[in-house]
């Protein structure tokens, strides 16, 4: 596994934010944004950079530099909805496996059950990642996306040879 590290957003994350989501392939912004851009507008910086008692944002970096992002926020069919991305050349590595994992230990320390994510119905990579993850998920489809539900199982999250997740970190 390569050597990331995981952590909380910070307020001077913005640049470097910003240098992340500009970089992604277009097909990259699309699968997780739903549409792509050249350079992305403040107000979508700002979301993913959002934290407060409904939202959480965690980072993986390498060498300083962003190279993924995940979020959650409370409400929608789940007790808290997930959405990750991951640069391009880093994609393969189970960095968004990594983050997801993180924000889910988080999300039910503070006493989320049930996760939500909606994904695109073309985007197999993370449907094969939530079937892997989350065997027992409900999958809706309606026009073209996924609404999924699942429970969250907080024994892999903790366990000491899992995902890795530190309790420092939470
Ligand atoms: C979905 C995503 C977050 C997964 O993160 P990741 O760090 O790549 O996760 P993994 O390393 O576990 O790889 C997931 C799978 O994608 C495959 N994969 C990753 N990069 C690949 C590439 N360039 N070409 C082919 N397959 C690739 C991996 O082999 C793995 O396949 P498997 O499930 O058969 O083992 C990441 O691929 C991504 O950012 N995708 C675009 C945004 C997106 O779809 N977000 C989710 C919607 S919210």
């Amino acid at each position: 596994m390569i050597r990331t590290q995981i952590r909380s957003v910070r307020p001077d994350d913005e640049t470097a934010i910003t240098r992340f989501l500009a970089g992604l392939s277009l097909q990259t912004q699309t699968l997780r944004f739903f549409s792509g851009f050249h350079t992305p507008k403040p107000s979508l910086v700002r979301a993913l950079m959002a934290l407060d008692e409904r939202r959480d944002a965690l980072v993986a970096t390498l060498e300083g530099e962003i190279v993924g992002h995940a979020m959650s926020y409370r409400g929608g069919a789940a007790d808290v909805e997930v959405a990750v991305v991951v640069a391009d050349q880093w994609q393969g590595c189970g960095i968004g496996p990594r983050l997801v994992d993180a924000l889910l230990a988080r999300a039910w320390l503070r006493g989320a059950v049930t996760v939500g994510m909606d994904v695109l119905g073309e985007n197999r990579r993370v449907l094969r990642m939530i079937r892997r993850a989350w065997p027992e998920a409900k999958l809706t489809v309606s026009s073209g996306s996924v609404a999924v539900v699942a429970m969250i199982d907080p024994a892999p999250l903790f366990a000491e040879q899992g995902s890795g997740v530190s309790p420092l970190m939470l």
